[in-house]
């Protein structure tokens, strides 16, 4: 069982050359160990930057009035999920801003009754599997969502340091609301997934350990997390600086923080964020060397990724989402890995502990 201490230890490891290349091979040899070779590609889809929401790091928060505010069509949606079945992805993740008005709420439904009905297939029989990643809802809400068919569903905590996470939100946003939505989807029977930002102002290794154990106690399903990024039409724009002063530091520690919740967690799916790429154009190919086993290409048209900066210097915006594909997929390849095709991609760790939930004919 490893301790605080232990992943303290593990994540301070990225200020040493030699420290980070023995934290590099274990955590490699624990993902081919324990979740293979098989790299699984989720579609992203980003429908809408409409937020009801004000978090201070974020550039499609509600008050900022110098993006464009978009929503894709249900009939666009569902486009770009038949593509992605297309090119046998298997998988796909909706993430838009959060809203949870009615409207919102039936809209989200509709589109996945119609992306289930519409990518059955004799290579996906059950068709596509979705991850949903809408924010906060009520316990009613996800159980919707869950009826209509996402089996999965990604919140990220953000950070489990209390004062931080109250530093970094307006005062009607809590720790304990996001935890609580965490157990309500747990208990509905989604695969659950979450995570955090690395190297947000005053964050400490052991803010960083205490995330990791967090992950761990909850039996978490799937983790995507990655660097904080600023942007500058937001409150925190304030430590742009730091941020731009520190963005290697927090890259390496990022890359560390995989590599521990590898070892600690290690049956989980891990993404390499888009984030990473943003620090370094390898970046998420960097994130797989370190322990990560999903990819989340973007499927969002050109024409609307401008609008969906959360961070800035964002890449990919110009480039089409087959050579997106194109691109990893070769990168892939070059470090003796491979993109699973056709399979929804489960979390090993949620079947190990549910051997009685029904097996999908699609593959897990
Ligand atoms: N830098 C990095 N990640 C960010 N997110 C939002 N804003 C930023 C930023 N400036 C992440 C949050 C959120 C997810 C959708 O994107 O973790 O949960």
């Amino acid at each position: 069982m490893h301790t605080l201490d232990d992943i303290k230890d593990l994540l301070q490891s990225c200020e040493n050359e030699d420290d980070f290349a023995r934290l590099q091979a274990r955590a490699l040899e624990t993902t081919l160990q324990h979740v293979g070779p098989e790299i699984h590609f989720r579609g992203l889809i980003e429908f809408s930057n409409v937020c009801s929401r004000d978090c201070f790091y974020c550039g499609i928060r509600k008050s900022n009035k110098k993006i464009q505010r978009y929503s894709l069509s249900q009939e666009e949606i569902v486009e770009l999920a038949k593509w992605s079945a297309q090119e046998g992805y298997g998988s796909i993740a909706l993430q838009s801003g959060e809203r949870c008005d009615p409207v919102f709420v039936d809209f989200v439904i509709e589109v996945l009754r119609q992306i289930k009905s519409e990518t059955r297939s004799e290579l996906l029989p059950d068709g596509l599997g979705i991850t949903l990643c809408v924010g906060e809802q009520t316990k009613e809400t996800y159980q919707r969502f869950f009826d209509a068919g996402a089996h999965r569903y990604l919140l990220r905590i953000e950070t489990t340091s209390p004062s931080l996470f109250a530093q970094i939100h307006p005062t009607e946003q809590h720790l304990h609301t996001r935890l609580r939505s965490l157990e309500f989807l747990k208990e509905i029977g989604y695969q659950v997934g979450t995570g955090v930002m690395i190297g947000l102002p005053g964050q400490t290794y052991e803010d960083l350990a205490r995330d990791v154990l967090f992950f761990r106690d909850i039996d978490i399903d799937m983790i995507g997390m990655g660097p904080y990024l600023s942007h500058h039409d937001t409150p925190m724009s304030r430590y742009a600086e730091e941020n731009n002063r520190n963005r290697l530091l927090i890259f390496r520690k990022s890359l560390a923080m995989i590599a521990a919740t590898r070892i600690v967690c290690p049956k989980i799916n891990i993404a390499a964020t888009t984030a990473l790429q943003t620090i370094d154009p390898a970046g998420r190919i960097d994130g797989l060397r370190f322990g990560a086993n999903v990819l989340m290409p973007q499927t969002t048209p050109p024409g609307f990724r401008r609008n969906y900066l959360l961070y800035e210097g964002k890449p990919g915006l110009d480039e089409n989402a087959l050579e997106t594909r194109l691109n990893l997929e070769r990168q892939i390849e070059s470090i003796g890995r491979y993109v699973s095709k056709n399979k929804w991609g489960d979390s090993l760790r949620f079947h190990e502990k549910h051997p009685q939930s029904p097996d999908s004919p699609s593959g897990k």
